[in-house]
């Protein structure tokens, strides 16, 4: 049955539930995260089994959860550097390649410097391609894109009658990614949080009550079971 699957090129997560995992193991929210830093690893160093999955976005840290306490926001930059750090042999031996989606630019220094320097040593691995989302928000992605292109047409170098759903797409912090075919979110809420808003269109969308902490192959797997049951039909027919 397994041989038979369809694998989706692309899947992305929201890894939600980090603070449910801690609470429900009584302990701090920060242990959580450190737990959920510990799933990614595990799951993208077994991807290995999954060639045919090319891409995989995992939303980490959104533009909103700026407005969680300090000490919280503190211990996720620290778990980010700690994570590159720890985790780089990782990418290398396993030839995957890393790549950030969001605002860099409004990263602290360290985890920017860390990163910029992973994405630099992976750039030539061949393996999937693991895009963490940093400071991401839909929206601002798609306000970037307008300004990029807005600051073009103001000085004539783009006609503002090229615009259209193509070219804009060319502007998103991304544009060589082809869109999820799967999205995946953990923990049960049934909402976006502000998720690749442009890019998930036509993803279909499975959610698991499974707290991320607690995800791994197995259960995406099942979600990969779940996406050979759609039926994508894109508005056709
Ligand atoms: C997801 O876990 C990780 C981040 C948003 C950084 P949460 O911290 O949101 O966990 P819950 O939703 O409180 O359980
Ligand atoms: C979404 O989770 C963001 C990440 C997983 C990084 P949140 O926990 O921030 O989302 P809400 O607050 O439940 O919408
Ligand atoms: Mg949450």
């Amino acid at each position: 049955m397994e041989n038979d699957l369809v694998i989706p090129r692309h899947i992305a997560i929201i890894m939600d539930g980090n603070g449910r995992w801690a609470q429900k193991h009584s302990l701090e929210r920060c242990e959580g995260h450190r737990m959920g830093a510990e799933a990614l690893k595990k799951l993208i160093e077994n991807m290995r089994d999954l060639p045919e999955v090319k891409y995989m976005t995992f939303y980490a840290f959104s533009t909103e959860n700026w407005k969680r306490s300090e000490e919280e926001v503190s211990a996720l930059m620290h778990l980010l550097v700690e994570f590159l750090d720890m985790n780089l042999s990782i990418f290398m031996k396993n030839d995957l390649r890393l790549l950030v989606t969001g605002r860099l630019e409004g990263m602290p220094e360290e985890p920017r410097s860390k990163l910029k320097e992973a994405i630099e040593k992976t750039k030539d691995n061949k393996g999937l391609c693991v895009i963490i989302a940093l400071n991401y928000g839909g929206r601002s992605e798609i306000a970037d894109a307008a300004k990029a292109i807005a600051r073009k047409a103001a000085c004539g170098e783009l006609d503002p009658e090229k615009v259209d759903e193509k070219l804009f797409a060319e502007y998103l912090y991304n544009p060589q990614v082809p869109d999820p075919d799967l999205l995946i979110r953990t923990s049960g809420e049934l909402r976006l949080s502000n998720f690749l808003l442009w890019e998930i269109s036509y993803s279909e969308i499975y959610v698991t009550d499974t707290l991320w902490p607690d995800f791994d192959k197995n259960e995406l797997m099942e979600a990969i079971k779940s996406f050979n049951k759609r039926s994508r039909r894109f508005g056709g027919r």
